[in-house]
């Protein structure tokens, strides 16, 4: 997979043709979901799940501006520390896998019922039903209701570079120019997918090592495990060396820290 390339060609679908996936796209999420590596040790399930099992109509509630779905992806964690960043993580490969298949994909955080859910992934006591993702192919046209609302102004925004990404401190905003081997790393963050689009992620650089934040708000958790995922995965196409370790920074008010990326 061409890491930046997809990135760049995902966008949220929300009208699907109504057709069910083919066999063999199902058998490729699959073996993908089953050759994910675990991060920091963290307990992730992704679940395929279909509005029809075993020939039986399966309801799978969604709101609002999905339609035509027939297939889901649902993401579960274990809860323990790091782990819905994780999830958000390893949640966003899979996306961008089935994106380089040809695929539409929506996180919904918010637009399902979850109780349909869960009826089909029998969730045990300690873990969480984080997400779930349509997976299809996508309309040509999109709905009524979608071009009402819009929703391609969200894919289409994303705040400027300097207002994510910084240099030593969060005073001095960090350019294309000052980021340096990590200006595509950083461009492919910003297409990051995030709740109501609100890209409550920062970045700070101080010299080889880069420090990342996250606002305090609940969907900010998931947000950053996608963030990461975009960062750390262009890092390996580029060949640039590094690793995610936790260091001892502070937070304040509106920034929490979350972890640091050195070479
Ligand atoms: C954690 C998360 C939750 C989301 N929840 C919803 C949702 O409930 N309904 C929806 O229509 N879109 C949802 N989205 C999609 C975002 O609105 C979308 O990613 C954002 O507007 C950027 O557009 P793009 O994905 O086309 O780049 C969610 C995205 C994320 C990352």
């Amino acid at each position: 997979m061409n890491i930046q390339e997809t990135i760049q060609k995902r966008r949220s679908v929300r009208t699907y043709t109504g057709e069910a996936l083919k066999e063999e796209q199902i058998a490729a999420i699959t073996n993908f979901i089953a050759g994910l590596q675990p991060l920091y040790n963290t307990k992730v399930r992704i679940e395929m799940l279909s509005v029809f099992m075993d020939n039986q109509p399966i309801k799978l509630g969604t709101y609002g501006k999905i339609a035509g779905a027939k297939n889901f992806l649902a993401l579960i964690y274990e809860n323990a520390p790091f782990a819905e960043e994780a999830a958000g993580y390893q949640f966003e490969q899979v996306i961008l896998f089935c994106t380089e298949l040809g695929l539409g994909t929506c996180w919904l955080g918010s637009a399902y019922n979850p109780k349909d859910f869960k009826k089909q992934i029998q969730l045990a006591e300690n873990e969480t039903l984080a997400i779930v993702s349509p997976v299809g192919y996508a309309a040509e046209k999109q709905r009524f209701l979608e071009r009402l609302v819009n929703v391609d102004k969200f894919h289409c925004t994303r705040k400027p570079f300097s207002e994510l990404f910084f240099n030593q401190t969060f005073d001095t905003p960090l350019t294309e120019e000052t980021a340096g081997i990590y200006a595509a790393p950083l461009s492919m963050l910003r297409l990051a997918p995030s709740g109501h689009n609100r890209q409550e992620w920062r970045v700070v650089k101080d010299n080889r090592i880069l420090h990342f934040y996250k606002t305090p708000s609940p969907t900010a958790t998931i947000d950053i495990g996608i963030a990461l995922c975009h960062f750390v995965e262009t890092c390996k196409e580029l060949n640039i060396n590094g690793k995610l370790e936790f260091l001892e920074k502070s937070s304040n008010d509106n920034l929490q820290y979350v972890v640091s990326w050195s070479n």
